[in-house]
């Protein structure tokens, strides 16, 4: 059903499945012995973040915050807000912070920064989605599931106006949706 609204398909959910399985494995190995703190941005990151943590075999925590940059249409209004914060203590913590895409690197650089301000002793990115054309803000992920290019995507967590989270995969939508209203 949803399907006919995509024009292509970006990042099959087999190649997700394999992304996971990749930077999981990196991650477990690269934070056997911290106990991290996993953060994940909210809403984006839910199916990443779910798919990812299951290949991370080690002791962790997680924990959610809601950032929002985006007002429903597609492009970047600049302005972030925090509607949800975290309940773990990050002081002293070594925290991932989970997300589905990093484009201009604003939302990544507010919750780095906060974490850093809170005393979190190491803060990484890990990002299913790279669009580094889009960068305002110098931010390099550590951890990249795939780099795309500027364009704009849904599916896997990814939103237009709240719709296509669901998606199993990441894909390009038909620009007829769009251009409803
Ligand atoms: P940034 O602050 O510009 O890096 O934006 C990050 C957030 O913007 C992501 O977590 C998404 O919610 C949203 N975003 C950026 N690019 C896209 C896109 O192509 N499709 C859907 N949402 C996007």
């Amino acid at each position: 059903m949803l399907e006919k609204d995509i024009e292509k398909v970006i990042v099959s959910n087999e190649d997700i499945n394999k992304i996971a399985k990749r930077l999981g494995t990196q991650l477990a190995e690269e934070y056997r012995d911290q106990f991290p703190l996993v953060v994940g941005l909210l809403k984006g990151c839910v199916p990443f973040m779910g798919t990812l943590i299951q290949n991370m075999d080690i002791p962790m925590e997680i924990d959610f915050m809601d950032v929002s940059s985006y007002h429903g249409g597609i492009e970047s209004s600049g302005d972030i807000k925090i509607n949800k914060d975290l309940d773990a203590q990050v002081k002293g913590r070594d925290i991932i912070i989970a997300e589905d895409i990093v484009d201009t690197g604003r939302t990544i650089k507010v919750v780095m920064d906060l974490l850093k301000y809170r005393g979190a002793k190491s803060v990484s990115v890990v990002t299913l989605l790279d669009k580094p054309a889009g960068r305002i803000v110098e931010i390099d992920p550590e951890y990249i599931g795939v780099t795309i290019p500027k364009e704009f995507v849904v599916g896997y967590g990814l939103d237009y106006d709240e719709q296509y989270r669901n998606l199993p995969y990441v894909g390009v939508l038909k620009p007829k949706v769009y251009n409803k209203e």
